[in-house]
């Protein structure tokens, strides 16, 4: 790490420790988010790292985020979750959006005063995202130019508790050239939310239905171009991707540290734990998986901020390290044992979170698509 990497670090460890960490037991077993968190976290230019001081970033690369969720991810998946999400709204609004949009959107969600949404699943469109079928209609409303919404949206991560919405939905032809991307506000007419997802995991996260009933979308809030939104979504998460690696190896790395902590102090046989070959083996793999993840992530990072994103890398580093974490995890309740599994320690909570890692911003079966098409890509290049 560099010195601001490792400021970044000291800085988010000291504040985790301090501020998330003493409410985590509580508010998972409530289910309660506290957007005081979010925005102190927001008050120090942690909710919008990647973008630039114009629009109120910290002007930070990829690298220093994933290093970052990293470090929060390790009291709190769902806070780290929280701000990964939110960042992936900022990063579309300022790749894809106007001037008008930066200006009027992005200040609010850089400082964490509020925050993003991202919606693309439905119920008959997860994994298929291009077959979604929520309409936006071309419209006049009142005199005004726009679209009209109708359908519904599933899985919406911060759902109820975010203020701007990217919303895909179909404006054309069947399958991905006929999605457009749309920013929406909380409090628009005709838009509401459902039903709230009762998890395993993420549960400090809300997870909410969204429901469009005519609901009039002014056309100067369409992203880019008609027909931009399948892929301004893709774009979207193959930056996602990467992070949610990053939450994960430090979702693990805690894991690790739970189990380290409690094997060298937990006697049995007349021995601390730690020094049966049996587990020294377990927890010299969950530490060399957490490395190899770690590396995985930060050079997918590490492509965006040289300009040369590459998709293939970020579905890699999403599935090693998703796959790491829920490995980790539950070789981490195994190391704890009957403890390991009670609510008295975090390692059962940070086993429940890691499970969904390996599902949201595509399934880890998904990633191996991913994988898959780009090295037929490449071979039939070559
Ligand atoms: N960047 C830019 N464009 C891309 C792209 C990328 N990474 N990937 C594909 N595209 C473009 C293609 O070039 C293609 O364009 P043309 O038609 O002009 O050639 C177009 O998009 C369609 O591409 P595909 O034919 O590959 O599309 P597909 O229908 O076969 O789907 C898929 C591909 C990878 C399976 C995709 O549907 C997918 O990623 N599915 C998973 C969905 C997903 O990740 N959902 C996550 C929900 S969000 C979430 O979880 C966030 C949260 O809240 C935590």
């Amino acid at each position: 790490m560099n010195e601001i990497q490792l400021e970044l670090k000291n800085q988010l460890e000291k504040f985790r420790l301090q501020k998330i960490e003493p409410h985590m037991e509580h508010d998972d077993e409530s289910e309660t988010f506290r957007m005081d968190i979010f925005s102190e976290l927001g008050s120090l230019g942690f909710t919008g790292m990647t973008l630039p001081e114009e629009f109120g970033g910290m002007g930070l690369s990829y690298e220093d985020f994933s290093i970052a969720l990293c470090e929060i991810a390790k009291s709190s998946v769902s806070y780290a979750v929280t701000i990964s999400v939110s960042c992936m709204v900022q990063a579309i609004i300022n790749e894809f959006g106007n001037s008008t949009q930066k200006n009027k959107y992005l200040p609010a969600l850089t400082s964490g005063s509020e925050i993003g949404a991202f919606c693309l699943s439905e119920s008959g469109a997860g994994s298929d995202a291009a077959a979604l079928v929520t309409s936006a209609k071309k419209c006049q409303h009142n005199g005004q130019a726009g679209y009209m919404l109708n359908g519904s949206k599933i899985w919406i991560t911060s759902g109820g508790i975010a203020k701007t919405y990217i919303v895909m939905a179909r404006t054309g032809e069947a399958g991905g050239k006929g999605v457009s991307a749309f920013i929406v506000r909380d409090g628009t007419p005709g838009f509401s939310f459902g039903k709230k997802e009762r998890k395993m995991g993420w549960r400090i996260s809300p997870t909410r239905e969204l429901l469009f009933h005519n609901c009039f979308v002014p056309e100067g809030n369409l992203l880019a171009n008609e027909g931009d939104g399948f892929k301004i979504a893709m774009a979207a998460l193959d930056k996602g991707r990467f992070t949610i690696g990053a939450i994960a190896v430090g979702c693990a790395e805690r894991a690790l540290d739970e189990s380290v902590r409690y094997a060298l102090s937990r006697h049995q046989f007349k021995q601390a734990i730690f020094d049966f070959q049996g587990l020294q083996f377990m927890m010299a793999d969950m530490a060399t998986e957490i490395e190899c993840s770690r590396l995985l992530v930060l050079q997918a990072a590490g492509d965006y901020d040289r300009g040369t994103p590459n998709a293939k890398l970020a579905c890699m580093a999403k599935l090693k390290a998703t796959d790491t974490a829920m490995k980790v995890t539950t070789d981490a309740v195994q190391i704890l044992g009957g403890v390991g599994y009670t609510r008295e320690y975090p390692v059962e909570r940070f086993m429940r979170d890691a499970k969904v890692l390996q599902i949201v911003e595509g399934t880890n079966q998904i990633q191996r698509v991913v994988i898959a098409r780009n090295l037929k890509k490449e071979y039939s290049t070559h």
